[in-house]
Parts: structure tokens; sequence; C-alpha cells
């Protein structure tokens, strides 16, 4: 089941190694994404679970080939513009983000015929929009209806809600109803500690699925999933589609939930010590720009990153270019100059902020691909 990454070869202008990138810049480490991709789709495929990732993570088409090669049964995206670059390598798109507005519509009815096209909504409104836009681009649109199971977000608030929207999707010409969708974002406890929201969402799922068989609108799908909860998706009787995005990288929220090690963290910020005047702390060049401004697991306080090798070491303050290192907590006294990596308490924000990825393996510079999903970009018509 494992899959190398392809090697396509350093480019002419590709740095050499780490010392000539200009930071901040992404940096994955090829082996642990390797690792990490064929472990979550080792364990689709053991427990029966059809596996649609999550691109918000990456975006970027070269993570989502790798993830098809695996057998990921599709991709899910949430934007359209996502939505464009992955109908590019990927023949079956989930969108799980309500389709509301004439612009957002029509833009993903765009999506090549050929790509087929399923989106998560909420609402009548979204429902009625979406199938306007798929009649009038005379294609077919396939649609999830979302349920809340927690998270109070988006997602229908009761069963008998879900039902009647599901009614109301079979009766829109250029629907078809495929399937309930939930998305368990309110789970973020450590993996071990997930027991008592797990068993009434595995509640709550089985009523769901039990007056959807009753209204005789049984899902062919039921599709949830993330990456704190990944590996207890089977334990949900019922769900057969999963959706992680974060376990690509991972990041210091996954490690906070234990669904990964620091060592599974496969994406770092590599930033330069830009300053050490002041005693105590050292300045890099990587802020909110580079890294966003994600609070650790929802509470202030904690940091806005730690360094991958000194994890005693955190970014806890930021200006927009500038990351403030805490010292307080280590010997270790850094000089200008000096390289360090930072992992992101959230790494598809901190990927976002950026236009490519470096990939190393064993500590030299394999390949770098683009972030071509990111941004809003224009539609492709
Ligand atoms: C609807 C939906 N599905 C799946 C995911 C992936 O979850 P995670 O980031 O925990 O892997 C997300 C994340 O934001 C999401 O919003």
């Amino acid at each position: 089941m494992r899959a190398a990454i392809p090697f396509l070869g350093m480019s002419d202008d590709m740095p050499q190694d780490l010392i000539d990138v200009e930071t901040p810049s992404l940096i994955v480490d090829l082996d642990r994404l390797d690792q990490n991709l064929s472990r979550v789709a080792e364990y689709a495929a053991t427990h029966g679970l059809a596996l649609r990732p999550h691109v918000k993570t990456h975006k970027s088409p070269f993570v989502a080939e790798a993830q098809l090669r695996l057998g990921a049964r599709g991709l899910t995206c949430a934007t359209p513009r996502e939505a464009e670059v992955m109908s590019e390598v990927c023949d079956d798109l989930l969108v799980a983000y309500p389709p509301i507005g004439r612009a957002r519509a029509q833009r993903l009815a765009a999506i090549p015929p050929a790509v087929r096209l399923t989106v998560a909504l909420d609402s009548a409104d979204a429902a009625t929009e979406m199938a306007r836009a798929a009649r009038d681009a005379r294609r077919e649109v396939g649609v999830y209806v979302e349920l809340d199971v927690g998270m109070h977000r988006v997602g229908a608030a009761t069963v008998d809600a879900a039902v009647a929207l599901a009614r109301h999707v079979t009766e829109s010409e250029g629907l078809i109803f495929e399937g309930l969708a939930f998305y368990p974002g309110h789970v973020r406890e450590r993996m071990s500690e997930q027991d008592a929201k797990l068993e009434s969402l595995d509640l709550a799922l089985e009523r769901a699925l039990e007056r959807f068989h009753e209204a005789g609108l049984p899902p062919r799908v039921v599709s949830g999933g993330s990456t704190p909860t990944l590996f207890r998706t089977h334990e949900l009787p019922g769900v057969t589609e999963m959706r992680p995005g974060t376990y690509v990288y991972n990041d210091r929220g996954t490690v906070a939930t234990g669904a990964c090690g620091l060592d599974d963290c496969a994406l770092t910020v590599l930033a330069t010590v830009v300053s050490t005047a002041l005693p105590g702390q050292a300045v890099i060049d990587a802020g909110t720009k580079a890294l966003g401004r994600e609070p650790s697991r929802g509470e202030e306080g904690e940091g806005f990153g730690m360094l991958l090798d000194r994890p005693d070491v955190v970014v806890s303050r930021m200006s927009e270019e500038h990351g403030v290192l805490d010292l307080s907590q280590t010997s270790w006294r850094p000089t200008v100059g000096d390289l360090v990596r930072v992992v992101p308490n959230h790494v598809c924000v901190a990927v976002h902020l950026h236009d490519i990825v470096h990939g190393i393996r064993s500590g030299r510079l394999e390949r770098q691909w683009p972030i071509t999903a990111r941004g809003r970009g224009a539609p492709t018509t």
C-alpha cells in the first residue's frame, strides 16, 4: 500500500539545500508525508471505509494525486477554486460547503460534466440555488444533506428537518439525493477521551438513519470523519465514507489530540532568526503572514507554533513579519541567521498563506510544488 511520491527531479532554479531557501518557506518531509498518506489509506481499506480526503489542507494537485493513487474514492473541497483545480486530477468531487449565492452555484455547476459533483447542504435555499445552476449547466449534481451532530456550525438542527430537506432534494430537477453528511469538528479531545462524545454521535446517527429509512430515503452514503476522530471512524455504525484533511501534514493541534505524534508532523515553516537583541527571546521572520494566528486547541496563551526539534520553544507573540520565540524554557541560545523549523498550530491556515512547498527527504531538497488551489481564483469560464 505504501507508495512513494514520484520523483520529478530538481528544476535548475531550485535551491539545493535548506540553507539556500528564502525564508519563511513551507518545508514538507516527504517520508513523513508518505507515511501519513499510507497509514490513513490502509486504515480506510482495512475497515471498508471510502476515503474522500479534504484538500483544504494541502490545496495541491500533487498531494491529491498521491491520495488518489493510494485508493481515495474521490476528494472533498470547500471552495469553488479548490473544486476547479482538483477537477483536473479527479473525476469525483464533493464540495462540503453550502452552495449559497448564484455566483458560487454557477461556478460549481461549470465544473466539467465528466466530473461527478456532489455538494453538502443544509437548506432548501441552497438546494434550490444548486438545482437552478445544475439545470442551466445541463448537468446533475449529487447532494449530501448535512446534519448537525454537535459542532453547531452548519447542518440541519433536527433529523426531521434533514429528512424534509432530503425529500425536497429528491423533488428538485437537476439534483440527486446521495446521502447524509456530518462533521464531528466538536470532538477535539485526546482520542482516549472521546468516548462520551462519540457515544452520543453514535446515537444521533443511529436515530437519523432509522428515520431516513422509515421515510423511504435511505442514504447511499454516510459521510463524516475528521483528523482527531480519524482512527475511531469505524466505531460509528453506518458511516461509509470519511473526509479527513489535516492528516496529510498534521500540526500542533493534531499532536494535542493524540491522533499523531510530533514525529508525524510533515510540514514545518522554515524561518530565520533575525534578531536576538533582547534577552530571553529570539525573533524569527515568520509572523502571522507565514504561520497564521490560530490559538492552540482553541486556548489563548499557548503560543502559535513550536520548534520541531525543540518543543519547549514556542512562538509566543507575532506581528505580521515577526515571530517571537520564548526562550524562557530552554538553555538554547540561537544566533542571528540560524534556521528553525516551526510546527504551526493549524497547518491548513499556514499552507494557504504560501505559494509553494519545498519537499525534502533525508535533509535534502527533492522537489517543490505549487499550492495551486490557494486563494479564491477566478471562474474558469
Ligand atoms: C466539512 C469538513 N469535512 C472534513 C474536514 C476535515 O477535518 P480535519 O481538518 O479534522 O481533517 C473539515 C475540516 O475543516 C470540514 O470542515
